[in-house]
């Protein structure tokens, strides 16, 4: 029976070459060129193979014998693109290519997804030739860790699930009514006074500049890079409970530990709100390596428009003032924006109009319809996490729709990316978390990295049921889709 091959997402190029396949021997090295940005990427793939054979694997930085080697290597033939990358198997030879250090994470990934074990013990990779590069730049997971807070440790792990599946982007969600979980050094009292609260009276928990900086660091490793969110001007009842001067009677709000959405609110009129937002933007920009800082935006429900757009405007003008760019939620797309701005589709149930409008008008839209791409909705009625306002998500409504054609009369050169979200509310640890996320954030990343003609259900299907045993080592809790033959366990 020839090997499996399940790569999730399905690669632009995947060949059978016919030849023997590369056995993982006790005498496998990693060989790549000395250069600084190579050695972490070869130490990274050492790690994952030895992690997977049960051994130590070493590294070279010289090529000496051509065998039982496999080749990290920067070159230049290859389709554009940072995140190009070709893999060649063949017996006694794996060939890892890529234009640059992030490529060559990308490859790494695909190998360790082509890896079977063999009956013995035996660790194979078919003989394949793989030449692939993303469909979108933009291939993100949105992380509510404000109505209950993720840990490092546990932010860790999604952030490893998403490299496996060639997901580019974490966007954290780190401000809401129910607590604010980023210092912020010129503003102290979010972290001392607001962040100790999460949903239904849950532990809180916020993340120290140090802390941000080891995330930021662990997903620049995997090829992930962190955009941070500080919504605003509503979801702000955790900032009104730190600082009294953000409400029009100086008294700081109570506590909230709900979940209804929409009752806070800043003020355009008060002295104190715009010095809040350079203070906080500017910091959060530059704690942030990336281009992108995002100003939420969403649900203000008690706001006259005019008021809307300029509090929007006066946190976009922060962001670009500390040299990022701006991503918003949909809601932003009636105020006047900046030609580059990154608007956030999400609620499908409401008219289009102003997001064509947008697009025409230079912005740039991020697809995370809450119909398909919030992963947070029930499978079904059954599902004892999660919401429903959106409706329910088996894998196969996760997988089968087009973020280009999504929005009618939107040019598709407009869309930048995809990306899936998931609200904490019900879910207060990890296994809840992977729990809703798998599988379904691997159908929204091969919707995100594959073009569509590479792109289909029912092989889609049969690829992620190889998934499991994998979920099932890290010991991450999965949904078992009756949408998929799982292997017995
Ligand atoms: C959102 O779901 N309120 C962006």
């Amino acid at each position: 029976m020839p090997d499996v091959i399940a790569v999730i997402p399905q690669p632009a190029v995947l060949e059978r070459t016919g030849d023997a396949p590369f056995v993982l021997t006790e005498a496998t090295t990693v060989v790549a060129d000395g250069r600084p940005d190579l050695i972490g990427i070869a130490v990274l793939v050492a790690d994952l193979l030895g992690r997977v054979g049960g051994r130590a694997v070493e590294v070279r930085y010289a090529e000496s014998g051509a065998s039982d080697i496999v080749r990290l290597r920067l070159v230049e033939s290859l389709p554009p693109g940072d995140e190009a990358y070709r893999v060649i198997s063949r017996n006694g030879r794996i060939d890892l290519e890529a234009r640059t250090p992030a490529g060559l994470v990308r490859a790494i990934v695909t190998l360790r997804q082509l890896i079977v074990s063999a009956p013995g013990g035996v660790l194979r990779v078919p003989a394949v030739r793989i030449e692939d590069s993303p469909r979108y730049d933009w291939r993100g997971l949105s992380i509510d860790v404000a109505r209950h807070f993720v840990p490092v440790r546990d932010l860790k792990v999604v952030i490893g699930v998403m490299a496996h599946y060639k997901l580019n982007v974490l966007h954290l969600h780190l401000t809401d009514d129910q607590g604010w979980r980023l210092h912020v050094p010129s503003r102290p009292l979010l972290t001392r006074l607001s962040s100790s609260t999460s949903v239904d009276g849950d532990p809180g928990g916020f993340y120290s500049a140090e802390d941000f900086a080891d995330i930021v660091g662990f997903g620049a490793a995997r090829g992930v890079r962190v955009v941070p969110e500080i919504d605003v001007p509503g979801h702000v009842n955790a900032a009104t409970h730190a600082y009294g001067e953000l409400t029009p009677s100086g008294e700081p709000t109570d506590s909230y530990t709900g979940i209804e959405v929409g009752f806070s609110r800043l003020h355009a009129d008060l002295p104190a709100t715009g010095a809040f937002l350079t203070d906080v933007f500017s910091d959060v920009a530059s704690m942030t390596p990336g281009d992108y800082v995002h100003i939420g935006g969403d649900e203000v429900l008690t706001m006259e428009a005019d008021e809307y757009a300029t509090l929007v405007a006066a946190a976009s003008t922060a962001v670009r003032a500390a040299g990022k760019k701006v991503v918003g939620w949909q809601e932003i797309a009636h105020t006047p924006l900046e030609p580059g701005t990154v608007v956030q589709y999400w609620d499908t149930r409401v008219d289009p109009a102003p997001f064509v409008a947008a697009a025409e008008a230079g912005a740039l839209l991020l697809m995370s319809p809450g119909s398909k791409a919030y992963l947070d909705m029930k499978y079904d009625a059954s599902t004892e996490l999660g919401l429903e306002w959106a409706g329910h998500i088996e894998l196969r409504d996760a997988y089968d729709w087009e973020p280009s054609t999504l929005i009618e009369g939107v040019p598709g050169d407009a869309v930048i990316g995809v990306e899936a979200a998931i609200w904490t509310e019900t879910l207060r640890d990890l296994p809840a978390l992977t729990q809703m996320l798998l599988p379904r954030l691997a159908a929204i990343a091969e919707v995100a990295w594959s073009a569509p003609e590479r792109r289909d259900w029912e092989d889609f299907r049969t690829r992620i049921a190889q998934q499991a045993p994998f979920w099932d080592r890290l010991g991450l809790s999965w949904y078992a889709s009756p949408q998929v033959d799982w292997p017995q366990r």
